[in-house]
């Protein structure tokens, strides 16, 4: 056998096992282990694995399959952001009313929940720049005269309690109307619009197109209505954190870049961003 074959049979296998340790060397992420080879990862930033709270009952953007896994656009999105930042990550149910509590306590690094950036949000938590546009849209049964958002004004709507959902309808009806009827998750009020008990629901397009593709037998419409503004979700951390911020909007910067932003929203959305989620 000629030797530059055999030279290069063993410089594959040396290869395969560098390659080999390299990925070993990606689950631990021990600071102090001496990287296994000049092409094992950096160390990690965090000596941690950071939590992630997300309200996983918010399809396409989040919920758990029947394995109990956490998966959804948001969670794509996390995941190759830490990848690309050098964070371990790890996401944990958390329901949306103690949210923004939980990162505030320090239960909770990092929000990842189809969260729009508020100016109101803005005092009490720090976000990374928009990665998603969103508006509210409004369901209803498909025979319902609804046509634009003033017409829900004296109907009982439904909303997920402490949404931006619930702040337009508490504009419209008043926030203390007793014909909104708030609920602890998008899923809930639409299954009351479904039931009867309520005539409307307002909540994120994306999640709205969704259920109504996926529950044809609802019998619901949707009806938008350019007074909704434009929103745009942000990955919360408690406010402060610059550190670990600067770090998550580096990798969402990295992913638009080199394209795999636009791959998990094709694989979620069946097309292309617009503006690469700007
Ligand atoms: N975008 C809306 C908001 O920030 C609704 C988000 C609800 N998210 C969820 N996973 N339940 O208020």
């Amino acid at each position: 056998m000629p030797s530059n074959i055999i030279n290069r049979r063993f410089a594959l296998t040396a290869a395969a096992l560098l390659t080999a340790l390299a990925i070993a060397g990606c689950g631990k992420q021990d600071a102090a282990t001496p990287a296994a080879s000049a092409s094992a990862p950096p160390p990690p930033a965090a000596a941690r694995v950071l939590v992630v709270g997300t309200d996983a009952a918010y399809t396409p953007f989040e919920s758990q399959n029947d394995k109990g896994d956490i998966v959804g656009f948001d969670i794509d999105v996390v995941k190759a952001v830490a990848q690309k930042a050098g964070l371990e990550v790890k996401f944990v149910n958390t329901p949306w009313e103690g949210i923004f509590n939980s990162l505030d306590q320090g239960d909770r690094d990092l929000l990842v929940s189809a969260i729009t950036i508020t100016d109101e949000r803005r005092q009490t938590m720090d976000f990374s720049q928009p990665y998603f546009d969103a508006k509210q849209l409004i369901a209803v049964k498909s025979d319902s005269p609804v046509a634009r958002f003033e017409d829900i004004k004296n109907l009982k709507v439904g909303v997920q309690n402490g949404t931006t959902g619930d702040e337009v309808v508490g504009k419209l009806l008043g926030k203390s109307s007793t014909a909104i009827k708030r609920f602890e998750s998008t899923p809930l009020a639409l299954k009351e619009l479904e039931a009867g008990g309520v005539q409307a629901v307002v909540a994120d397009n994306g999640v709205v197109v969704h259920y109504l593709a996926n529950n044809a037998a609802g019998g619901f419409k949707t009806v938008s209505d350019a007074s909704f503004p434009v929103e745009k979700y942000g990955i919360a951390v408690k406010k402060g954190n610059a550190e670990l911020l600067a770090r998550i909007n580096q990798g969402l910067e990295a992913i638009r870049t080199d394209g795999t932003y636009a791959r998990i929203y094709a694989s979620h959305f069946g097309t292309e961003p617009k503006q690469a989620g700007k």
